[in-house]
């Protein structure tokens, strides 16, 4: 049998969204369509439930926003903020490594902070102050938009990624059997997908499982 292989997500398609809404709304963001940054708007949050991809489409948006503009790839950093962590050390290396000049060809510094809530209060505030600048772009993700400052929120476009449908699902689901050359019912599938609760890596788990079980008997 052919190596099995579960590819990350690499273009916008490749994402399941619960809500047709956030994603047509990503797209014109991307596509400049929707001016972004704009009208003091400079970030993008992604919020919702664990494992829906949030981190997943982060990590697309930089690459698919600078060749929107450009045609080229980004150089854009990714930080992951860890509960309990030195925030206002990473806030003060982003802020001066955004003060030099950008290598990105359209001027901007994108920046992704993944499981932005782990941030305390008090680098949110300095977060938010960064969030005036306009010439960086904030990609952030969170479990928890409770815990978001107001005038994070407030700078940022928000994007919704909760449990998307079993029937949303199905397209990703068939993609990973055939892989295994197998083609099963929808009816068959949907119950499975279901029982995951929208978490992407069990539904894709779920997947595997199935395509390893039923192409080995
Ligand atoms: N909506 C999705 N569509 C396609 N693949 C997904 C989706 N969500 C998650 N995945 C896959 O599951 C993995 C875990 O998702 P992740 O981005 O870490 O979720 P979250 O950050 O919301 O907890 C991803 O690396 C990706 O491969
Ligand atoms: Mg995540």
């Amino acid at each position: 049998m052919e190596k099995i292989e579960l590819n990350e997500p690499r273009v916008l398609n490749d994402i399941v969204f619960s809500d047709e809404k956030s994603k047509s709304k990503l797209e014109n963001i991307i596509s400049g369509r929707y001016p972004f940054p704009a009208f003091n708007k400079v970030g993008i949050l992604i919020y919702g439930v664990w494992g829906t991809g949030k981190t997943a489409l982060a990590r697309l948006i930089p690459d698919l926003m600078e060749k929107a503009k450009i045609g080229e790839d980004a150089n854009w950093e990714f930080n992951y903020c860890k509960k309990g962590g030195n925030g206002s050390l990473l806030l003060d290396k982003l802020e001066a490594k955004t003060q030099t000049v950008s290598f990105n060809r359209t001027g901007f510094h994108y920046i992704v902070l993944d499981e932005v809530d782990n941030l305390t209060d008090g680098t949110q505030l300095h977060l938010k102050a960064l969030m005036n600048r306009k010439d960086v772009i904030w990609i952030m993700t969170t479990n928890y938009i409770g815990n978001i400052d107001k005038g994070v929120i407030n700078r940022s476009h928000l994007i919704e990624m909760n449990a998307a449908s079993a029937g949303d699902w199905l397209p990703a689901c068939h993609k990973v059997l055939k892989q295994f050359g197998l083609r099963l019912p929808d009816a068959a599938l949907e119950p499975v997908i279901s029982s995951c609760d929208g978490s992407a890596r069990d539904i894709l788990n779920a997947m595997i499982e199935i395509g390893v079980e039923k192409s080995s008997s």
